[in-house]
């Protein structure tokens, strides 16, 4: 007598294998078959029989590890100072939040923040190793901040330059909107007093793993994107990840062709009641 959980396992694994069976009698290839996120998992992995597939047709020139704005205004970031709770308590307290109070930021919490995601910690072998792990070392993933009410910072398009741990400014002008409206009209979006983009410049990590690196850039935006909720929370300030966004409205945004460079994920960070 097979129990209602014997039944469900038999069943499912009836329903994998029949796709299986149906592709080998009929021999359609399993790559016709597979979807594209299918296709691209299949061939972005290692295997005893292979490496992920070497797929870009022209030289990868490695970029260089940091994207620097020459000759626009830098401003200036304090050292990170703050000492706040222990990690055990803001990782029990960390929780999605999408609705910020009409308080500013101060700019000393804005310069914790990116420190937090991406600021130098130390240098090993002439290679300076930042707060988020890497794959390689090879750092691909660089951040802007939409800044809307920071304390001392105009409204605008920021750049974050992880060597001299300051905001090159990239333009002025009130952009609440447009990153609303670019991530699917998100509230958090525009209400935020400071909206983080984590972009990618993927080819820095392609030099070395080939297609792969598009995991990788994927699990890169995670460490940072997790390190941000976290010292939100330790400043007592609200944030929430946001991967749902019109990819090409961010690009343009941003100011980047979306192909060496693109966005991957968007983090809102407002101050609470
Ligand atoms: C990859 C990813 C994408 C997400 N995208 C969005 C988003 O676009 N908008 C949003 O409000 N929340 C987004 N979230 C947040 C989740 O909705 C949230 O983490 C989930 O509801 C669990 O709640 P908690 O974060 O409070 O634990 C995303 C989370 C992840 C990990």
């Amino acid at each position: 007598m097979m129990n209602i959980q014997t039944i469900g396992f038999v069943a499912c694994f009836v329903g994998a294998m029949v796709p299986a069976v149906v592709i080998s009698l009929f021999g359609v290839s399993s790559q016709d078959a597979m979807s594209i996120g299918e296709r691209f998992h299949a061939q972005t992995s290692h295997s005893r029989r292979g490496s992920p597939a070497e797929e870009s047709r022209r030289q990868i020139v490695r970029p260089p590890t940091f994207k620097e704005y020459p000759g626009v205004r830098l401003i200036e970031l304090a050292p990170p100072a703050h000492r706040g709770v222990r990690v055990e308590e803001a990782i029990a307290r960390r929780r999605s939040v999408r609705s910020y109070s009409t308080k500013s930021m101060t700019r000393a919490e804005l310069s914790q923040l990116l420190y937090a995601a991406q600021g130098v910690t130390s240098e090993r072998s002439g290679i300076q190793l930042r707060t988020a792990p890497s794959a390689g070392a090879l750092y691909p993933l660089e951040i802007y901040a939409v800044v809307n009410h920071v304390e001392g910072i105009p409204k605008g398009l920021y750049h974050y330059n992880v060597r001299r741990h300051g905001l090159e400014t990239i333009r002025e002008g009130d952009l609440s909107r447009q990153i609303r409206a670019a991530g699917l009209d998100q509230q958090s979006l525009g209400e935020a007093d400071v909206v983080f983009v984590l972009t990618a410049i993927v080819d820095r990590a392609r030099i070395k793993y080939r297609e792969r690196a598009y995991r990788y850039v994927y699990m890169e935006a995670g460490h940072i994107s997790q390190n941000i909720a976290l010292q939100a929370v330790s400043l007592g300030l609200g944030s929430v990840c946001a991967g749902a966004f019109y990819d090409d409205e961010v690009n343009t945004l941003i100011g980047i062709d979306g192909f060496s460079e693109f966005s991957v994920y968007l983090h809102p960070v407002g101050t609470l009641e």
